[in-house]
């Protein structure tokens, strides 16, 4: 089956791989070198996780390895700062130096909470990500921003640390729903519509296709979407200039997602913010009506929802003025146009008009916004973290408070 190979330029240079079947590339990914190898994964692809970690044992060409699997609670439960304190435990008992490494095999948040263990551990080591859903494959796992949430919002504490390889198996993303596939579409098609007007012509030709990953139209979709973003972040790591225009949709996008209580899907609440931008561009005199329209369509025919509870505005503009993207009051993303040249009009936020938000049954009900997702941070939630050692012991570890108890394979146990 044949591999694509996606190279982001820079400083920190590495190649996103993408192809079906290519899990077993994550070893051939590590530097040589690597004695200990943390897999950070979600309770969800456990038995998936193990078969990694046996596959990365099986490889001795460069002499034995540790492997070890850190099982983290899922979704933003797993972005928290006690969970990266649990991975920066495990690698301490097991001795891990500057020369080992980390596997983020999960979603984005768990491409996320792995970049920041390696990014902090030892003040950084080794990172390859291998992202197990669409959200995580175009737009997570690629770029090198990492972080976990804290008790004020998300994403607010973290480091940009680039991984030294990606690894996209798109075999790894059947076991999505549609609702969590077309949600991670939203990004593919944000790409579509900032830089690769190719993708839109993918999902106007037949929309089902695009989003189904077994087809050659997602793998086409995707790989535009994950070459957009390999140039974007090859120009400017740390979000400087150009990496704003990623950012498409997303003020608004982010407000909903506050104001939903992040139980709506990231994509679902960016695919309302982008046809928001696309009506402020067109009134203000920036995009054709024609183009905001087919943001319309385009996103409709996804299933993704285009409106929200009418009402909402006031509650929804003042977040957005409180959001981390935008300066000295502009709305920083709002406003952005298709032009890859001028991400945002930089008007102050009092001057940005708001358009016509239409109030839909569809608002919070859409199947691709639902979403039974917890609070960022800062509630402790059932799930537990679980180490398995590499000689398949399980470490057993339990919340109290807002600690993290370790029972390691070691008899370590701390508070
Ligand atoms: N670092 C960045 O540049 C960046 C960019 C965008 C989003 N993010 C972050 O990504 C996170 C969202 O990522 P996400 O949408 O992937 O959500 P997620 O990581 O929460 O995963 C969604 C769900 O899918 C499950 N899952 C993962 N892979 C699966 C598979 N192959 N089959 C079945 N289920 C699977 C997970 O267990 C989880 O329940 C957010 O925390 C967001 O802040 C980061």
């Amino acid at each position: 089956m044949s591999t694509t190979t996606i190279s982001v330029t820079g400083n920190d240079a590495y190649g996103i791989t993408i192809g079906r079947g290519v899990l077993d590339r994550v070893s051939a990914a590590l530097a040589p070198g690597v004695r200990k190898i943390l897999v950070v994964h979600p309770p969800t692809l456990a038995a998936r996780a193990a078969e990694l970690r046996d596959r990365l044992l099986a490889d001795t060409a460069d002499g034995p390895r540790e492997v070890l699997l850190a099982e983290i609670p899922d979704a933003e439960q797993g972005k928290r700062i006690e969970v990266a304190a649990f991975c920066w435990q495990v690698m301490g008992q097991a001795d891990f130096t500057r020369s080992d490494a980390v596997v983020g095999y999960g979603g984005g948040a768990v491409t996320d909470l792995a970049g920041f263990v390696a990014a902090t551990w030892l003040r950084g080591v080794q990172l390859v990500q291998v992202p197990t859903t669409v959200l995580g494959l175009v737009d997570a796992a690629v770029g090198g921003k990492t972080g976990v949430n804290t008790a004020e919002g998300k994403n607010l504490v973290g480091a940009f640390w680039a991984p030294s390889a990606v690894i996209g198996d798109l075999d790894e993303l059947a076991s999505l729903s549609p609702n969590e596939a077309t949600a991670g579409f939203a990004e593919v098609v944000k790409a579509g519509f900032i830089w690769a007007p190719e993708i839109l012509d993918i999902v106007e030709a037949d929309p089902t296709r695009a989003v189904d990953t077994t087809t050659e139209e997602f793998r086409r979709a995707v790989e535009l979407a994950i070459d957009m973003k390999a140039k974007v972040v090859s120009d400017d790591f740390r979000e400087a200039g150009l990496r704003e225009i990623l950012n498409y949709g997303h003020t608004l996008g982010h407000a909903i997602e506050h104001a939903e209580r992040y139980r709506w899907r990231h994509g679902a609440a960016i695919s309302v913010g982008m046809l928001y931008a696309a009506e402020l561009s067109r009134l203000a005199g920036r995009l054709s009506d024609a183009a905001a329209e087919r943001h319309r369509t385009i996103l409709e025919s996804l299933g993704l929802p285009t409106s929200y509870r009418a009402g909402a505005w006031p509650q929804l503009l003042a977040t957005m003025q409180r959001d981390k993207k935008s300066r000295g009051g502009c709305c920083g993303s709002s406003c952005s146009t298709t032009s890859r040249s001028r991400p945002c009009c930089r008007r102050p936020m009092s001057r940005c008009s708001s358009p016509r938000i239409r109030r839909s049954e569809r608002d919070t009900s859409h199947p691709a916004g639902q979403r039974a997702e917890p609070e960022p941070a800062g509630h402790a939630g059932a799930g537990g973290l679980r180490h398995v050692d590499p000689r398949g012991r399980r470490a057993h570890h339990r919340r109290r408070g807002s600690g993290v108890r370790l029972r390691g394979a070691r008899g370590a146990e701390q508070p």
